[in-house]
């Protein structure tokens, strides 16, 4: 299925409905140029459908993520009885009309589909119900660890039973009891679990993370007129608050722009503007390495929308370096390493991965899927328990790469292709409609040969 050499179409994105029978064909570029904005961010906009569901009134979220673990959450909230619709003839407004804190038995399964956020967060509303739910996913999903949220629940007084710690989870709501956790995995998805579940439980919950994670679920929360309090790496919330809807934009996915960064960090002659893009401090660490590689990055145009801070970046392509990423760092970055870690071998002195574990359990297992792919397209790579150590002062050739099903890997490996001699095809690369279904379109667009 390979194109030929004067296929004037590097990509050629087959049939993204067919799951894992679509293939990418990505060809060398010479500089990624030009400016887009991106699809609203896939934390941001799973949060914000969650509480607008509970809040009283109707709110309105605009550049709602386009990706299908997004669309998850959607569903899943109507099959919990939250009435929403998408509006202005376009797919990414989405106009909720808030419950005021309680929803409907479902009468099926609740189908989390690929979305570790959407089953992890969900499950802290669901738990504070006067019903029982089931929620399960795809196999990805099925495989993923639960008790990171099972027991902290279970503490707060719900009743929840699983595949050995997997999905499909039985959950027997209660009323909940305020909870003081110390959280042992640094995970967002978990914090912002608990403060859900925290708001529906009766009393204080206080909530301790062992590193500073992204803090979108407190953002958003205080966005629908929730007061919390934060004093170091603890978060408090008292339940029984109301919330009200909102009227809101999405900012860019700064995930998603990582991908196209990374494509124009390759090339010295690129030029790329992102606007709109997402600034969150407990997730721009992605702009401070790629600085410290070597990309020359401005912000301009500043501002902050309902907690969450946005601007326009402009980046320049430089020699890229290369950089260690370990502690809290790896925690700061872990869904741009993949990407990172497929450009490593480009850099001068490439990048070591430490303090990953986590990786091992995302979609695919993350640092076996980098290590495959690198491998496949002839670099060497140091598999570690915890991580990856890549050499810089590679260069890659062209090969048949798997996607492992994981949207954040066929993605990754694309930008690394376009450095490659020759063409690479990039197998299940549909998968991208995970986060970005525009993906590789957008991709195409700024890329030059
Ligand atoms: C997310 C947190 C991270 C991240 C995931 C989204 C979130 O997961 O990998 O893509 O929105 O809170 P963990 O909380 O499991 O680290």
């Amino acid at each position: 299925m390979r194109t030929g050499q004067h296929d004037p179409f590097p990509f050629r994105y087959i049939d993204p409905r067919m799951k894992s029978e679509s293939e990418v064909i990505v060809r060398p570029a010479r500089h990624v140029r030009g400016g887009v904005s991106l699809p609203g961010d896939k934390s941001i906009s799973h949060r914000y459908a969650m509480l607008a569901a509970l809040a009283d009134g109707p709110s309105r979220l605009e550049n709602y993520s386009t990706g299908a673990d997004c669309a998850s959450t959607l569903g899943c909230l109507r099959s919990l009885g939250v009435k929403w619709e998408r509006r202005d003839g376009s797919d990414n407004v989405i106009e909720v009309q808030g419950t005021g804190l309680s929803l409907t038995a479902p009468s099926k399964r609740l189908d989390c589909g690929n979305s570790g956020s959407t089953i992890r967060m969900l499950t802290g509303i669901v738990a504070a119900q006067k019903f029982a739910s089931e929620m399960a996913g795809d196999e990805s999903l099925s495989r993923r660890p639960m008790e990171r949220v099972i027991t902290p629940l279970t503490a707060m007084g719900a009743q929840i039973t699983s595949q050995n710690s997997r999905p499909p989870l039985r959950i027997t709501g209660a009323e909940l009891r305020s909870i003081d956790y110390k959280m042992p995995v640094a995970s967002a998805q978990v914090k912002t679990c608990l403060l859900f579940a925290g708001l529906l439980a009766d009393g204080e919950t206080r909530i301790q993370e062992p590193l500073r994670t992204r803090d979108h679920g407190e953002v958003a929360l205080r966005a629908f007129g929730a007061h919390l309090e934060r004093k170091g790496n603890e978060v408090r919330i008292r339940g029984g608050q109301r919330l009200r809807g909102i009227d809101v934009r999405v900012p860019g996915d700064l995930s998603s722009a990582a991908f196209f960064l990374c494509a124009a960090a390759l090339f010295p002659g690129s030029q790329l503007t992102i606007t709109s893009l997402l600034m969150n401090p407990t997730r721009a660490r992605l702009l401070d390495i790629l600085m410290q590689i070597g990309l020359r990055i401005s912000v301009t145009q500043l501002e902050e929308i309902h907690g969450e801070l946005v601007g326009t970046l402009q980046v320049a392509g430089g020699k890229l370096k290369g950089a260690t990423i370990a502690g809290a760092d790896t925690a700061a970055l872990i869904d741009e390493i993949p990407v990172l870690a497929a450009i490593a071998p480009y850099m001068e002195q490439g990048i070591e991965v430490r303090d990953a574990k986590e990786l091992r359990v995302k979609e695919s297992d993350r640092i076996a899927s980098i290590a495959t792919n690198l491998r496949a397209l002839g670099a060497k790579v140091e598999e570690r328990e915890d991580g990856l150590k890549i050499p810089g002062g590679q260069s890659l050739r062209g090969a048949e790469l798997e996607s492992f099903d994981d949207h954040r890997i066929a993605m990754a490996f694309s930008i690394a292709a376009l450095r490659a001699h020759g063409e690479t095809l990039i197998r299940g690369s549909e998968c991208a409609a995970i986060s970005y279904p525009a993906f590789f379109s957008t991709l195409e667009g700024l890329i030059e040969r």
